[in-house]
């Protein structure tokens, strides 16, 4: 498609895309930038936003251009701000967040379709964030495998098992401390394996060894074999990009048919970000 407000060059060949020419604090407001920042939004999966000096209320708003703001479970959010909070590891920490493949709380009865993510403070080098395009994934499978899946239904689950343990959120200063993320243990959702995008109507995988515990009707020794598959398959190199972060960096992701993983390659450095979903939405 054609762009006339804004610049967008694609980050790799399988998803992922820079947009230029906008001051989002600005731009926000104006529905003609807007239409085309949504057309880059959907044709790429992943947009990412140079140089964006963005307040919390500016955050918020932008995040609003996309859905409804929506509560990170447990975790309480910045004073005034409770569905924002800041994903932060110091230079003495060993553990970060989001350190594995997965698509953002699929455990959640409605998972938001897209985050937000601004980076406040980044390392020299390290730190990036990788993205899987998930209908490459679906799409490159055999017709056999794919009709398998489109039958199935996920239980998804927030067990921190999977997800990698330890993790430092800072949100409310009551709450903020060390989450250990232990309140995410009780959640589980079902969900389609096989999810279509309700804007593009393009079919996703939607599983993750992260938060898939099992398939409906299988046991969790039944379903993992098949989970692992699917999570490396779903990850394969041509089917991702990297982004890397400057300070000022933002980045959305659209969670309904992406991938992403938060790269640990920085001790001994800080890494700050600012992180808000929007957009709860039922998986059909
Ligand atoms: C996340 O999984 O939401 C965090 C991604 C990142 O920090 O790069």
């Amino acid at each position: 498609m054609a762009y006339e407000c804004i610049t967008v060059r694609p980050l790799a060949g399988a998803l992922g895309a820079e947009v230029g020419g906008v001051a989002l604090a600005r731009a926000h407001q104006d529905n003609r930038v807007w239409g085309e920042i949504h057309q880059a939004f959907l044709a790429h999966q992943v947009i990412v936003f140079r140089e964006q000096e963005l307040s919390l209320d500016d955050l918020l708003a932008v995040g609003r251009r996309f859905g409804e703001p929506t509560d990170y479970p447990f975790v309480k959010g910045i004073e005034g701000y409770p569905q924002i909070f800041e994903i932060l590891k110091e230079p003495e920490e060993r553990q970060n967040f989001g350190g594995n493949w997965h698509s953002d709380t699929t455990y959640l009865p409605k998972p938001p379709l897209a985050t937000l993510l601004h980076a406040l403070e980044t390392p020299s080098a390290g730190g990036d964030t990788l993205f899987a395009n998930q209908y490459l994934a679906y799409e490159s499978l055999s017709a056999g495998m794919r009709r398998l899946l489109d039958g199935l239904t996920g239980i998804y689950s927030g067990s921190l098992k999977r997800y990698g343990g330890r993790a430092r959120m800072h949100g409310n200063s009551d709450t903020m401390a060390h989450q250990n993320l232990t309140g995410a243990d009780g959640y589980e959702a079902a969900h389609p394996a096989v999810r279509t995008h309700p804007e593009t109507d393009r079919k996703a995988l939607y599983v993750s060894r992260t938060h898939t515990l099992r398939f409906q009707d299988m046991s969790e020794a039944e379903s993992q074999p098949l989970i692992e598959f699917l999570q490396r398959h779903a990850t394969r190199p041509e089917f991702t990009c990297r982004v890397g972060w400057r300070p000022g960096t933002l980045t959305v992701w659209d969670n309904r048919c992406v991938q992403h993983f938060a790269i640990n390659d920085y001790h001994g450095q800080r890494r700050r970000m600012r992180r808000l979903t929007v957009g709860p939405q039922v998986p059909a």
